[in-house]
């Protein structure tokens, strides 16, 4: 388990990880580049900073890159992915990592993985389906009190004809069942209509 360290690359101030490649992802004084271009987590934290974590619940782990990245930096991640194709490399990302720990489940069923995940200090979602505020609600029973979330908000898949804002306010008003609400984090320029949520469980 290593910190994040933060690097200039591209002119912009990225985090970077120590572990091995998962992926494609550029490599600078032998760390691992976690490009906010290419995963919605790596463009929160270059606007919000890391926020710490040590155990780690990742709701649409697709293929186990952005699942990686936390595994260097945690003591735990249980990364839950429901599509088969992603899921298999996921699984083959996980071999190599022994703090990674891959769900092939349905993160809107979260009854079926509590008999071997365990409860977490952080929550990260990136689920990018219809029905965002739902799934981090349902598996807010694996959060503490106090702890951390961040919901990453497609807002076009829960309606492409609606202004984003409108969604990020029905996301935190559905929210409001088990998280407070800290702030609403835009992800542009790195992704359009799109935002992060992040929360204080209840
Ligand atoms: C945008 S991708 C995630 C990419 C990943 N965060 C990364 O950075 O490598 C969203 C993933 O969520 C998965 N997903 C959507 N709904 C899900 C559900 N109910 N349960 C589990 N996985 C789900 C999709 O199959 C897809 O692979």
């Amino acid at each position: 388990m290593t910190d994040i360290e933060w690097r200039d690359f591209d002119g912009v101030e990225v985090p970077t990880t120590s572990g091995e490649a998962a992926a494609d992802e550029p490599v600078v004084d032998g760390r691992r580049v976690w490009h906010p271009r290419r995963s919605k987590l790596a463009a929160a934290l270059v606007k919000e900073g890391f926020p710490g974590w040590r155990k780690v619940l990742y709701l649409g782990g697709g293929a186990g890159t952005g699942p990686s990245y936390v595994a260097d930096t945690a003591e735990a991640v249980y990364a839950v992915e429901f599509a088969r194709s992603p899921a298999r490399r996921l699984v083959e990302v996980a071999e190599t990592r022994q703090r990674l720990f891959p769900v092939v489940e349905d993160a809107r069923k979260p009854e079926i993985y509590r008999s071997y995940v365990e409860k977490v200090d952080f929550l990260y979602q990136d689920v990018a389906t219809r029905g965002q505020a739902d799934v981090a609600n349902a598996n807010a029973e694996y959060l503490r009190s106090g702890s951390t979330a961040w919901i990453t908000v497609k807002a076009r898949s829960e309606d492409v004809t609606a202004e984003p804002e409108d969604v990020y306010d029905d996301v935190e008003e559905e929210l409001g069942e088990n998280y407070t609400v800290e702030g609403i984090v835009d992800l542009a320029p790195f992704y359009d209509d799109h935002a992060v949520v992040t929360a204080t469980k209840i």
